[in-house]
């Protein structure tokens, strides 16, 4: 599992010569915004055709190949109609989270390999019901992480794998944006039918991503959460939208304490709209040193930055390490993130970023919603699959 990321290093550094390969056939399950990243990427690869694409909304997907240039793609209005009259490779899961384990879940049943945005699901139901069907596939499942495939990100995960921090005992992460509630492409991100969480899915499972992959992703065991909406229910947040505001029946702002194995504390918080610039820096105390990744002013899955390791020469000297934040190009990471999972599809390897760790951020995210509703710290029991 710690190799992961070196695994992702070679298979998208090494020159492979990919035009002469037969091409593996692509579907896109949802043609909204994400899907746009996904059909650019997948355009890249000489190696792949994208031969189907589903959307529930009538017209949605034509509309979507023809603003992609994506020609000879066969469009159907829903996913399983789609699975039941193609003959594909993979498909990408481009949908709002409430859909993404039934998509997932149909893909696997059919033998089809599944790219499945984040988050991963609403519930840890749900997420552990796609990992069983993906066990059974023996077809590969992994989930849109993007931000890992980031030089800084690699990076965190190297200086804590390096014992640079020593024994790490806490963590302090999450994000926010003053004002950032997603609603430019309507209200998918804001109403539980579709979106099904808020902030703490869209955004927190980046941050819970950075930390928790850095650290070898250990199980987390209780969680006290708290969870608000005081913004996103106000029709004065949407000048143009007010009638947005009674659709908004997700968190805009989530807070936790989550034990994790190994002793490990992790303090946690996340926002989409909150009276301040950001909830603090990503900070992860050690033994031996402690990491500062400030925060960004938009959380995205972002890391802000210089870096700074603070620790102590001879037993002494208290210095610190600057670690300059190196420039990163969004459309370079999904593309990375496309080309990843099929090399993993094509040369059999592991899923780029795979279920059984992702399982634990929903695990996470999950007992965060339930503790919150319950008021209490509940303990999170994640059967092994
Ligand atoms: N990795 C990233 O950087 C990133 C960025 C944005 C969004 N996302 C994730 O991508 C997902 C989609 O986000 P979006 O902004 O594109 O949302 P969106 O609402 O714009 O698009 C989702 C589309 O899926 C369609 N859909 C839903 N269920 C379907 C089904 N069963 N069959 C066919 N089509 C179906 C909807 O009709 C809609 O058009 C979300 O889970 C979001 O968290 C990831």
């Amino acid at each position: 599992m710690a190799n992961i990321l070196d695994r992702f290093k070679e298979s998208n550094e090494q020159a492979r010569d990919y035009s002469t390969l037969p091409k593996l056939k692509i579907g896109i399950i949802g043609t909204g915004w994400i899907a746009e990243a996904h059909a650019a990427s997948y355009k890249r690869c000489p190696d792949i055709e994208v031969v189907a694409a589903a959307d529930l909304v009538p017209g949605k997907a034509e509309a979507f190949c023809k603003a992609q240039g994506l020609e000879g793609v066969r469009c159907y209005p829903d996913h399983q109609s789609m699975l039941d009259n193609e003959e594909l490779d993979a498909v990408s899961v481009c949908t709002y989270n409430r859909t993404h384990a039934e998509c997932t879940i149909a893909a696997l049943k059919k033998g089809v390999h599944v790219l499945c945005e984040k988050p991963m699901s609403v519930t840890l139901e749900e997420a552990l019901e796609m990992r069983k069907a993906e066990k059974e596939s023996g077809k590969i499942l992994s989930i849109g992480f993007q931000p890992r495939l980031d030089a800084n990100m690699q990076m965190i995960k190297k200086i804590v794998e390096s014992g640079e921090l020593g024994q790490v005992y806490y963590i302090q992460t999450g994000g926010g944006r003053r004002r950032g509630i997603p609603t430019p492409y309507g209200t998918s991100f804001i109403e539980d039918k579709t979106a099904g969480i808020g902030a703490l899915g869209d955004i927190g499972c980046y941050s819970l991503d950075m930390v928790l992959n850095a650290i070898g992703y250990p199980k987390p065991l209780t969680v006290s959460g708290y969870k608000s909406a005081f913004f996103g229910t106000q029709p004065s947040y949407y000048p143009e939208h007010p009638e947005y505001a009674e659709k908004f029946s997700v968190d805009d702002f989530a807070a936790a304490f989550v034990r994790l194995e190994g002793g490990i504390i992790l303090d946690f918080r996340i926002a989409w709209a909150m009276n301040l610039d950001t909830p603090g820096d990503t900070i992860i105390l050690g033994t031996k040193g402690g990491l500062r990744i400030p925060s960004t002013e938009c959380w995205n899955g972002t890391v802000g930055g210089p870096m700074k390791i603070y620790h102590e020469v001879a037993g002494q000297a208290q210095v610190e390490t600057e670690i300059p934040i190196i420039d990163s190009d969004t459309n370079e990471l999904f593309y990375k993130k496309i080309r990843s999972f099929l090399d993993a599809v094509r040369f059999g390897g592991k899923a780029p970023v795979p279920t059984e760790q992702i399982i634990y951020n929903q695990a996470i995210i999950d007992g965060i919603r339930r503790s919150a509703e319950a008021g209490a710290e509940i303990t999170l029991d994640i059967p092994e699959l």
